[in-house]
């Protein structure tokens, strides 16, 4: 998620300067994000003068300070854990410009409980991008207890000035986007789970008689098995009910390492982004 938000916005002329932990992965991420500009290019979507100036635009650092120095807006589009980003978020706190917003890419977690790790709540908000980014029109923009109505104004004008369409919630579990979704993923897979359909069967039926671009199965794949089981967790303590539970088999997936397309194999085997054959041993 992290590379595709900052293929948005270089792409739009914004200048990024994108972190992660380790230089290596910061080399991987800036091939990613060119062999994306070039896919564009050959669709004719972009033109070469743009993806020259995309790349001119975007820097890289593993060094968090050096990073924010003249940061505007920081996105946080770290693991969707709420330990990994009370950790970042207080050192953001300490090290971005005062007048700096903060906001976090998260799917699920509350906004108002990272706001309260820091001094400037009033300058924290979600900014929940779908994936593909460069792809998606929807951004997501969470509003926290104390995040101010000039916080929403940036991020609302920010979204528009590059083509994306915000549309503004209040700060509950799974917001509106994952509080919806993720329970009809979840029982997708306990519909496999109970045997009731085997893995082609349940998305064929989901695309062809519900109308949906992609099955729930192939879209968890898509999203990280990973991610799904953190989004039911949060789900389930935040509105405190059972219905919530990620399915067992969702759970024993990621314990085995399988975590979707981004680990090879998930409920499908993928290759190269794409679908080569079922994976999911259970069927
Ligand atoms: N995957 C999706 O479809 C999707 C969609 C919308 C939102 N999100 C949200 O976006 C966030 C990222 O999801 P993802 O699927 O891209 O995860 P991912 O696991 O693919 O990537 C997370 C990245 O964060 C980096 N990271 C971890 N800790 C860090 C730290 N302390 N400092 C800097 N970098 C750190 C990791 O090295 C990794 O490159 C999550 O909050 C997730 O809920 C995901």
């Amino acid at each position: 998620m992290g590379n595709g938000i900052a293929h948005h916005f270089t792409l739009n002329g914004y200048p990024v300067v994108l972190h992660d932990l380790s230089s290596e992965v910061l080399q991987q991420a800036l091939l990613t994000i060119q062999s994306n500009l070039d896919r564009q290019l050959n669709r004719g979507i972009i033109t070469e003068k743009q993806k020259l100036a995309a790349i001119k635009h975007l820097k890289t650092s593993d060094n968090l300070e050096d990073a924010l120095s003249s940061a505007d807006l920081v996105i946080e589009a770290a693991y969707e854990s709420f330990e990994a980003k009370s950790a970042i978020f207080k050192k953001l706190n300490t090290l971005a410009p005062s007048t700096a917003l903060l906001t976090s890419n998260t799917s699920s977690i509350s906004i108002t409980r990272l706001a309260a790790l820091t001094n400037r709540p009033g300058q924290v908000a979600g900014l929940h991008f779908m994936n593909p980014v460069p792809v998606m029109k929807l951004v997501e923009i969470i509003k926290g207890y104390h995040t101010l109505d000039s916080t929403i104004q940036y991020l609302e004008d920010i979204c528009r000035q590059t083509s994306k369409s915000p549309v503004l919630v209040n700060d509950f579990p799974g917001f509106v986007s994952n509080r919806i979704l993720m329970p009809m993923i979840n029982e997708a897979i306990y519909t496999l789970y109970q045997g009731v359909a085997g893995v082609t069967e349940i998305d064929e039926i989901m695309k062809l008689g519900m109308a949906h671009p992609m099955g729930p199965l192939q879209l968890a794949d898509f999203i990280g098995l990973d991610v799904c089981v953190s989004i039911m967790n949060v789900l389930k303590e935040g509105l405190g009910e059972q219905k919530y539970s990620p399915c067992p088999l969702l759970i024993q997936l990621v314990d085995a390492g399988e975590y979707g397309r981004k680990s090879g194999s998930g409920f499908y085997r993928w290759e190269n982004g794409k679908i080569n054959g079922i994976s999911v041993k259970f069927k």
